[in-house]
């Protein structure tokens, strides 16, 4: 009688696979090593092989009874793990399982998101302009002139490379999201009102109340009839819609080169409601965004027939708004991605 031992490997195997708790272990142990099993049967016919043949057959049925003696035990492990886990009395299984940590827009966000919603269902736009802007942009149409200290090396970042196609010298990171009002205007042609949300960026030294980059939200209407009224109305329905019905508002005059009339816009005090406390430094008034009619200068540079339309823009700054209404007293907790500061919003 001649054995396949190739094939009783592969058998072997085959059945070793298919274990998977202890009765079948057994009932593997048993086919092979058992009193009946094939290990037994292959020793006893060893009894009718030629002299020569014997000694590789009893080599290859020892091999073949250690090398399931190991499976057995190795099986043997890995079934009491299993069992033993499964039946733990400790083990509840209708605790609830790890919850995944889901994440969510932030505070920056959502503040840019739900300023620019306000503006959306009066009828504007959203629009967004990139980071590296021109000189041009930037400042020169925006009747910003060559000597103002914003232009200067100290107030603006500059990039290295001048663009030799471009008629201004320079190209910055832009250091407002006016110029985002010049892109617009090349674009389209009145009547239009858009909203202009992004980063901006200053070399100030970082601190409570200043980073390197922020964000602004930049409004413009441009139209044919546009008076400094609407501006009045336009910015009181966004304040009382993002701050509440009590606030109170004013518009105190200031200068800015790209409109005129210019002003900024004041809030009441929603810490102290206008009676003076730390927060509006003893004030009552928080300054919050600036605003004006677009100056015509403004609308020379993209070249808008002269006289024919009018505008109003306005800019608000996000981190501040934010830390206004959230009571934040720190700009850089914002950027440092502290979920314990992040989940609360
Ligand atoms: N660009 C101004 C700044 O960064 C903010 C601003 C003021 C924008 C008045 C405007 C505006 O559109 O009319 O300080």
């Amino acid at each position: 009688m001649s054995w396949n031992f190739q094939q009783i490997q592969v058998d072997v195997q085959n059945d070793a696979d298919n274990v998977a708790s202890s009765h079948e272990l057994e009932a593997f142990r048993i086919k092979y090593l058992g009193k009946k099993g094939l290990i037994p049967k292959i020793y006893a016919s060893m009894g009718i092989l030629s002299k020569e043949e014997r000694p590789l057959v009893g080599k290859n049925a020892n091999d073949l009874r250690n090398h399931i003696s190991q499976i057995l035990e190795g099986k043997k492990q890995e079934i009491k793990q299993k069992e033993k886990l499964s039946t733990r009395e400790d083990l509840d299984v209708t605790i609830p399982g790890a919850r995944a940590n889901l994440g969510h827009r932030h505070i920056l966000t959502q503040t840019i998101e739900s300023i620019c919603q306000i503006f959306v269902q009066m009828g504007f736009v959203i629009q967004e302009g990139p980071e590296i802007e021109t000189e041009f942009n930037n400042f020169e149409a925006l009747n910003i002139p060559i000597d103002h200290p914003s232009r200067d090396a100290f107030d603006t970042f500059y990039l290295e490379t001048p663009d030799p196609q471009q008629k201004e010298r320079y190209l910055l990171l832009r250091s407002q999201t006016s110029p985002g009002q010049i892109r617009t205007m090349q674009q389209y042609d009145p009547p239009f009102a858009v909203v202009i949300p992004g980063k901006v960026y200053r070399p100030d030294a970082v601190d409570a109340s200043h980073s390197f980059m922020f964000h602004q939200i930049e409004g413009l209407y441009v139209a044919r009839d546009v008076k400094m009224s609407d501006l009045k109305g336009l910015l009181t329905v966004f304040c009382k819609k993002f701050f509440g019905n009590d606030i109170k508002m004013r518009f105190r005059p200031h200068f800015f080169p790209f409109t005129e009339p210019s002003a900024e816009v004041d809030i009441s005090c929603y810490i102290c409601g206008g009676k003076g406390c730390s927060v509006c430094g003893r004030k009552g008034w928080l300054e919050i965004m600036g605003c004006g009619m677009v100056h015509p200068c403004v609308f020379e540079a993209v070249n808008y027939p002269k006289g024919k339309y009018t505008g109003l823009a306005f800019g608000l700054g996000v981190e501040r708004i934010a830390m206004l209404k959230h009571g934040i007293h720190d700009i850089r907790i914002f950027y440092e991605n502290d979920n314990r500061f992040l989940n609360q919003f």
